[in-house]
């Protein structure tokens, strides 16, 4: 493949199969919030998934219709809807990988910190669900404030003493795709080949695209720099108000959260060679001591990140340097809220 020689980091793709020394298949997804603006359009996206078996939807509302309407899709991967506590057991058992999209989206107005009053028990509740019965899966979280819900799921999973720190992800795949969407459309390049790492969070500044690390290599001006920044870290607010109070963005979060569980699946299953941005717990070995947590290349595979491509922010352009100091304490604020809340609890 042209593309992947060109540029080794875009390999990742929907529903393709690069299995190279696996199985080949035969994964089993749970997705907790299903039924939602996310959770549809994701659930379809993993229904049509080579890699998957077994697709376990679970929500607190609408899941019957939801599962019904997807069962009729002629492709391999066998769908059950799950609803009420009683029912999250059974959702979670033998998951692969659960992916979380539950929770409330923002309206216009709001920053991703002004959802965590509602999110944050939702993400606990949840993630003590996964401890009891599917403690070995890879959890893909999405709700937001992600900053926040990461930690706490991470601190859910200690307390519970099943926290196995290459297996917690915050989805920042939205900010990749989003950073390559308008850097190929700015520079007018063919968009598979354009990749650019974004680092740090998933709330307004603490999104830092390393458009100085951009592949191909791509020369910016200091102007074009600013403005595609800005652009990358308020995309999710033009959505917002685009929808005027009906949501967040769900269908390019669905084709971003799609994407991440297929390379997750992908290196579950032997592929050596899966790249993917995503906030994890590396922070200490990219940031800085008082950052568990950070968004950053990883390399995924069997027992899911299995490197940390911490070389990527060395050499970063002056710009990014300074974005990067000025985004610490903003994101430790939200970690150290996330561990606060999760520590409070009984
Ligand atoms: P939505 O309101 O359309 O759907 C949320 C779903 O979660 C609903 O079906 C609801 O019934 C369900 N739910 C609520 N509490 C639940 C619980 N305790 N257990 C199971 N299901 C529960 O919201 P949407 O648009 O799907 O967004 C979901 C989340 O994703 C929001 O927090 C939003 O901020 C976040 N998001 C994250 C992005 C990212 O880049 N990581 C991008 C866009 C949104």
């Amino acid at each position: 493949n042209p593309t992947s020689r060109r540029n080794p980091w875009r390999r990742a793709g929907i529903n393709r199969v690069v299995a190279k020394s696996g199985a080949g298949g035969g994964y089993k997804v749970a997705i907790l919030g299903a039924a939602g603006g996310i959770g549809q359009p994701l659930s379809l996206l993993i229904k049509m998934s080579p890699l998957v078996s077994s697709l376990h939807l679970y929500d607190i509302a609408n899941i019957a219709g939801v599962t019904a309407d997807l069962a009729h899709c002629n492709t391999p991967a066998k769908v059950a809807g799950f609803t009420g506590k009683d029912e999250l057991a059974a959702c979670l058992a033998g998951a692969d990988v659960v992916v979380i999209p539950a929770g409330v989206p923002r309206k216009p107005g709001m920053t991703r910190d002004d959802l965590f009053g509602i999110n944050a028990g939702i993400v606990r509740d949840l993630a003590e669900a996964v401890a009891d019965h599917a403690p070995a899966a890879l959890v893909h979280v999405i709700t937001n404030p992600i900053n926040s819900t990461v930690p706490i799921a991470a601190e859910v999973l200690k307390q519970k003493g099943v926290y196995d720190a290459r297996k917690v992800f915050g989805v920042t795949t939205l900010d990749v795709v989003r950073a390559n969407t308008f850097v190929a459309a700015a520079k007018r390049l063919p968009l598979a080949d354009v990749d650019v790492p974004v680092v740090g969070g998933h709330a307004a500044a603490t999104i830092l695209p390393l458009l100085s690390k951009s592949r191909p290599k791509i020369p910016f001006t200091d102007e074009e720099v600013e403005a595609l920044t800005r652009r990358i870290q308020n995309a999710g607010t033009e959505v917002v108000d685009a929808k005027a109070g009906d949501g967040s963005a769900t269908l390019s979060m669905a084709y971003a959260a799609a994407r991440f569980v297929e390379a997750s699946l992908r290196g579950l299953d032997g592929d050596g060679e899966v790249y993917e941005c995503a906030f994890v717990q590396c922070g200490e070995a990219v940031a800085a001591p008082e950052l568990p947590f950070f968004a950053c290349r990883v390399r995924l595979g069997r027992d899911g990140v299995e490197e940390v491509m911490a070389a990527e922010l060395k050499g970063i352009s002056d710009y990014e340097a300074r974005a990067l100091e000025a985004l610490k304490p903003l994101l430790k604020k939200s970690i150290d809220k996330g561990i606060a809340f999760a520590r409070q609890q009984p």
